[in-house]
């Protein structure tokens, strides 16, 4: 039975035939009794891509999105090393990736799969390490940003205060007269050298200071080469954290970090190519997943880390960042992020505005309405639509298992 490619270009596919592409699913034919599962379906990792990944509550999005982690890890060596993956794990679930899926082997048999564990490394907020020894969570590391890596915008948006207003002008004074590196501490010593109203200074004050209590300064901060590894798959956990706000500023100094280096590496790496020098690649292609998407690029305000993630939509081609958004909420997410991305897989949905804002990126390739696409699908875990903008087509497909653990399951109350 031929396979499926998605998101891979005529030129491509006669260069490398399904070379670097990562098996997903099974395309689903037929409709009622007949229904089936035939051809493999499979994506393009070679090439950098935006993906989005919709679908209401419970319908199997996380699940996915790690599919996508589970195979990176498995490809083989001369494609894995020039590629890595960094999640952002908003609900603390992804860990469970180093545990072998034993709840569902009758299905991952059905499939010719196994659980397997898979070897990802979990970074936590400096901070929080006594959280996660509490909770028995196997950490590898630690992550932290120097105080001195935050611009104004991103102090504004992390703290609630908005650049015009006075709170902000204190903040944006006191940052460009700090010099080299400093602490939260020594910014707040600042603003009490200000020469401005007591109430304000001290309101301005105590926000700061409570933004030590997030555990994610220090005065080294994580450097970027240490994650950014070939092969590596990396998961940040910021789920300990009540406010998208904060888990808003580490996706974006984390994403500015990775568009940096990969912008150099990317330079290096053409004056190779120019050279015609045969290097290996010391810092890989990286697929960034986000979970939640819409609180991190949301179509209605500004975070911390929208412009960073518009911006590594629009240019990231080019140094190779790939991104997959994941979203209960397609229509609250920025409508850039599906406009611009090339797959699409939709799970079941059904509030008419979410299938509204699918409708304008996707009705171009469809016979009938997206309805009736989403209503013919099986009513099972893990089944959905899967665009591909490259072709111009569309497929109805069943997501195979995972053979890591998903922890992502709803807690039964019996
Ligand atoms: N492809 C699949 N095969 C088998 N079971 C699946 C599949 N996809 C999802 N499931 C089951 O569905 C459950 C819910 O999936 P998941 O956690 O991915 O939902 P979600 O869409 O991310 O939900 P939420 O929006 O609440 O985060 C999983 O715990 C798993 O048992
Ligand atoms: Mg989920």
């Amino acid at each position: 039975m031929p396979e499926i490619i998605i998101g891979r270009d005529w030129d491509d596919l006669k260069k490398y035939g399904n070379k670097g592409t990562i098996p997903i699913g099974k395309n689903i034919v037929g409709t009622g009794v007949e229904t089936h599962l035939a051809s493999e379906i499979r994506v393009d990792v070679l090439r950098p891509h935006v993906t989005v990944i919709v679908g209401k509550r419970g319908s199997g999005k996380s699940y996915t999105s790690q599919i996508f982690a589970e195979e990176i890890c498995k490809l083989p060596d001369d494609v894995r090393k020039n590629l890595s993956v960094v999640s952002i794990d908003t609900q603390g679930i992804f860990w469970s990736m180093k545990h072998p899926n034993n709840k569902q082997r009758d299905l991952l048999y059905e499939w010719g799969l196994k659980p397997q564990k898979f070897d990802v490394f979990e970074y936590v907020p400096v901070g929080q390490k006594d959280k996660f020894d509490e909770m028995e969570v196997e950490y590898d590391n630690t992550f932290s940003f120097k105080p001195s890596e935050l611009t104004v915008a991103d102090w504004c948006y992390a703290l609630g205060f908005k650049e015009i207003d006075l709170e902000g002008i204190l903040m944006s004074k006191v940052i460009n007269k700090m010099e080299g590196e400093y602490s939260v501490s020594d910014m707040a010593a600042k603003i009490r050298e200000e020469d401005y109203d007591n109430n304000l200074k001290l309101k301005v004050e105590n926000i700061l200071l409570s933004a030590d209590k997030w555990g994610i300064f220090s005065e080294e901060g994580t450097n970027i080469y240490e994650f950014l590894k070939p092969g590596k798959v990396v998961i940040f956990d910021v789920s300990l954290f009540s406010s998208d706000d904060v888990k808003a500023l580490i996706i974006g100094l984390l994403m500015k970090k990775i568009y940096e280096a990969r912008v150099i590496a990317r330079r290096q790496e053409e004056l190779a190519a120019m050279e015609e020098e045969k290097k290996e690649r010391e810092v890989p292609l990286c697929w960034i997943i986000i979970d939640e998407a819409h609180n991190f690029i949301p179509s209605y305000t500004q975070t911390a880390s929208s412009e960073i993630i518009l911006t590594v939509i629009k240019q990231g081609r080019q140094p190779g960042i790939s991104q997959l958004f994941i979203t209960q909420m397609p229509d609250k997410l920025h409508p850039d992020v599906l406009a611009q991305a090339d797959v699409v897989i939709a799970h079941r949905l059904t509030s008419n505005r979410d299938i509204n804002a699918l409708k304008a990126i996707m009705q171009t390739y469809m016979l009938y309405s997206i309805e009736k696409y989403l209503d013919d699908l099986p009513k099972l875990k893990g089944t959905a639509l899967i665009m591909d903008d490259n072709s111009e087509r569309l497929y109805k497909m069943r997501v195979r298992p995972r053979q890591s653990w998903h922890g992502g399951e709803s807690p039964v109350a019996l």
